[in-house]
């Protein structure tokens, strides 16, 4: 073990608000199911290779009474030398700490989207009560007083600190998965002092890009009286996925395959999006573009369609009602302006796609759009990249998506630049295989480099290479 190796801390503890499985109900049963994405094959490999437990909030349909009744099926499902202690949160929790503090006031204060933050205090209690509860459970889980403690994202930003209290010779790691505000926007946050101090507790505070470091500096440093002993190390650590990528779909004949399961007319050349419902993901500029496209390159009529995934998310919450709602309004007005009988242009699915589906979907495409207006990572861009192991389509890729500091190979746009956007799409269509092939290649290479586990790795290095100075610093 890493942990072994580097003789400094017990046993790994990861903290996140999603579980790595969802339950879904079924009749008086439940089923598990691993979410789409890198994130819990990353955790779960480093987990089962080091051993420790998993604490998060339950998620899926299926309420605690079943989960609890029904046990056997995620022993089945984890399978995996790993514990998963479940927080059950009440629904007041839930609207309070989730809906409210994380997802109506740090999400959109961290996101330049034009959304303004809400901030209520009642959601800041709720806040700190879960920050709370998931702090008591890394403490209660801990087999020794120094776990390595690996916290996910803006949901639990206080926990640091609350363990530190408990553990302080832990070492805490904190991976912020979106941006990080300017200084400005943070001091427009009522509680910017508690929640740095929370971070700064930790002994690593883990950012995507060297520009959210830039932020995140001057923010500590304008915070007085928490440079003592949690002086966290802040650094830029870009999440990525896992490499090499999966490979369970079958390449020839992708294209007729995905057109038929969105009932795409065959032959039509594809853009593909693939997004959660999100108003950070620039859907509705993105739509523009494509009509504008259209509308001056009529030849290009019936002969394109944008098949756009609109996973559903939060959506208790007004903003994301708005984005569904504009967006569906513009694919109608698209496709009343544009279709045909035997061709519409835009394809909505606004559903969740399993990973099988999307997989197919990125090596179906012409074109991967991924026009966010701002983005911690995004992943998508880095999938699609992976699946093309033909080295074939184009990647248009926002400047405002923390990927565009790695993959200057794609076509980079500004997002709210209709225009802009527009040509770029001209261009990835008309891109040449050589150029389309010289460029995947070159992105492949950053990507391979740089895996999702190359990522934990190396904010496990450095925490607990960390900790471990600082203790010989301070001698027996
Ligand atoms: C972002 C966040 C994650 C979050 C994900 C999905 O990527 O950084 O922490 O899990 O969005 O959002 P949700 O609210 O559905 O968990």
């Amino acid at each position: 073990r890493l942990i072994d190796q580097l003789g400094c801390g017990d046993e790994l503890i990861v903290v996140s608000n999603r579980a790595p499985c969802v339950h879904s109900q079924t009749g008086d049963g439940v089923t598990a199911q691993r979410p789409a994405g890198g994130l819990v094959t990353a955790l779960e490999a480093v987990l089962s290779k080091e051993g420790g437990c998993w604490i998060a909030h339950g998620s899926g349909t299926a309420d605690r009474a079943t989960v609890d009744a029904n046990d056997h099926v995620l022993s089945e499902y984890l399978d995996a030398p790993y514990r998963l202690r479940r927080l059950w949160l009440s629904d007041a929790e839930v609207a309070g700490y989730y809906d409210g503090l994380a997802n109506e006031a740090l999400w959109p204060l961290c996101h330049r989207t034009g959304v303004a933050p809400t901030f209520r205090l009642d959601d800041w209690s709720h806040y700190v009560a879960v920050n709370r509860r998931f702090a008591d459970a890394v403490i209660a889980e801990a087999a020794s007083e120094r776990p390595v403690v690996l916290v996910q994202d803006y949901h639990l930003a206080l926990v640091p600190q609350m363990v530190r209290e408990q553990l302080p010779d832990a070492v805490i790691i904190l991976f912020w998965h979106i941006p990080f505000p300017t200084p400005q926007t943070l001091a427009t946050f009522p509680w910017a002092q508690q929640m740095m101090a929370g971070l700064l507790a930790s002994t690593v505070m883990g950012l995507q890009t060297p520009a959210d470091l830039t932020n995140f500096s001057p923010a500590r440093a304008a915070i007085p009286g928490i440079q003592g002993r949690g002086a966290a190390h802040a650094g830029a650590y870009p999440i990525s996925i896992a490499w090499p990528a999966r490979n369970d779909v079958a390449t020839p004949g992708i294209r007729d395959a995905v057109s038929s399961q969105f009932g795409i007319a065959p032959g039509v050349r594809l853009l593909v999006g693939v997004d959660r419902m999100d108003y950070t993901k620039g859907l509705s500029e993105r739509l523009q573009a494509f009509e504008l496209l259209l509308e001056r390159r009529p030849d290009l009529r019936g002969q394109v369609t944008l098949l756009q995934i609109g996973a559903p998310c939060r959506s208790a919450l007004a903003a994301y009602q708005t984005i569904t709602r504009d967006v569906v309004a513009l694919t109608e007005r698209i496709n009343a302006r544009f279709g045909r009988d035997d061709w519409q242009p835009v394809v909505l699915h606004a559903k969740s796609a399993d990973a099988a589906t999307v997989t197919a979907c990125y090596r179906a495409a012409d074109v991967c759009l991924v026009t966010s207006l701002h983005d911690g990572m995004n992943l998508v861009a880095k999938e699609f990249v992976a699946a093309r192991t033909d080295l074939r389509g184009a990647l248009v890729l926002s400047s405002q998506a923390g990927a565009a500091a790695e993959l200057h190979q794609a076509l980079i746009v500004d997002p709210r630049d209709i225009a802009g956007m527009a040509r770029a799409i001209e261009r990835a269509l008309d891109m040449p295989f050589e150029e389309q092939t010289r460029r995947l290649r070159a992105m492949r290479g950053v990507v391979s480099q740089y895996t999702v586990f190359r990522w934990a790795a190396q904010l496990l290095v450095d925490g607990m290479c960390i900790e471990a100075s600082r203790r010989i610093t301070r001698g027996p």
